[in-house]
């Protein structure tokens, strides 16, 4: 994406700082981490079986929108199976040999944690889900008349895949994976308690008001609640004494120009180039990247699930429709049948 969107939940990558900050905010144990309760107890469960047997934890995929906690959960995991974790992500490994030889330098119970699963190539996906099926590589050597087939033993280890979507999976490679997982968008108290949590670790001081108050704009996600903290805060330093009160988050948040429901000016063009051109017939994903100038991936992952979240857009078979909902929200007048 092109421009950085304060609210986008994926990670700016070229932003060395929000990076900095992420591994400093990262929770580390189950205690830590805020929410998701269903998940942390089927793997709490999971985990405790398997030290029980003394066996590494089944494979787990984790999937859902972009900034919920699928990396963090999976350093979590490694760290409460107490392994290591090996990170990688489906892109960066380009060829079987380059899966090979992680595989190969993986030590019994190891977690490989690869990122972005559903962008492994396909030569590749079929090298790893028999991998992950009886931890035996199968590799050719040399070429043409002379090639052969060799089986190698390979440690016990854990794949977690994370993904934001596993209909982009194949159905050989999602059967592989014995615990499947989908984060949700969380609480506003759990958002609440993770804006108090990081201000904490960061070491600023934030009133109650304020942290409420940059819940309710953080999309229910914990990396844009961090991404706001990390603003207001700076904000709170220039023109305060670094105190965060309620006053201070508003001014932040008003220079942001982001919305009660934390919407920006992306999201709201999205809805009303859709009710301007379209009212509320259901219209396809591509109709509406062709509207925005987004590409179709880019509404599906990121802008999508929080509009479907918070009901103002509902999928049909038809295609996606802006709800009553939305059109007073951006200030449309509703289509004459719904009123
Ligand atoms: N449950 C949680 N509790 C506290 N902080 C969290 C939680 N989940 C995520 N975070 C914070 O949000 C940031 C983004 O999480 P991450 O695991 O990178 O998301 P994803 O991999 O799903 O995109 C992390 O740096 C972490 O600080
Ligand atoms: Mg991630």
């Amino acid at each position: 994406m092109a421009i950085e969107r304060i609210i986008d939940a994926s990670q700016h990558t070229d932003d060395t700082e929000e990076q900095r900050i992420e591994i400093s905010l990262r929770p580390k144990t189950f205690d830590d981490y805020i929410g998701q309760d269903r998940l942390k107890n089927n793997l709490k469960l999971a985990i405790a079986a398997a030290k029980k047997r003394g066996e590494p934890i089944d494979h787990v995929l984790l999937y859902g929108p972009p900034g919920l906690g699928k990396t963090t959960m999976a350093a979590v995991i490694a760290n409460e199976m107490g392994t290591n974790i090996r990170i990688t992500s489906g892109p960066a490994i380009e060829r079987a040999g380059d899966l090979a030889s992680l595989l190969t330098n993986l030590s019994d119970g190891d977690v490989l944690f690869i990122d972005e699963i559903h962008r492994l190539g396909r030569t590749v996906e079929e090298v790893l889900y028999s991998a992950m099926e009886d931890f035996k590589l199968d590799i050719m050597i040399g070429k043409g008349p002379a090639a052969r087939s060799v089986r190698l033993d390979l440690p016990k280890f854990t794949v977690i895949g994370a993904t934001t979507r596993t209909g982009a999976l194949s159905a050989p490679l999602r059967d592989r994976f014995g615990l499947i997982h989908r984060l949700e968008f969380y609480k506003p108290t759990e958002i609440t308690d993770i804006i108090v949590r990081a201000s904490n670790i960061l070491g600023s001081q934030i009133h109650g008001a304020a942290a409420d108050l940059l819940s309710t704009r953080a999309r229910l996600t914990p990396r844009i609640a961090n991404r706001l903290l990390k603003r207001v805060r700076d904000y709170a330093d220039v023109n305060g004494d670094g105190i965060i009160d309620q006053p201070t988050a508003e001014a932040a948040l008003g220079l942001l120009e982001i919305d009660a429901l934390g919407l920006d000016a992306g999201d709201r063009n999205l809805l009303i180039s859709i009710i301007d051109n379209y009212g509320d017939n259901p219209v396809g994903l591509n109709t509406i990247a062709a509207l925005t100038g987004d590409e179709a991936t880019t509404i599906e992952d990121f802008y999508e699930p929080y509009l479907l979240q918070i009901g103002f857009i509902e999928r049909t078979p038809r295609g996606r429709r802006v709800t009553p909902r939305a059109y007073t929200h951006v200030n449309r007048s509703l289509p004459p049948k719904t009123l």
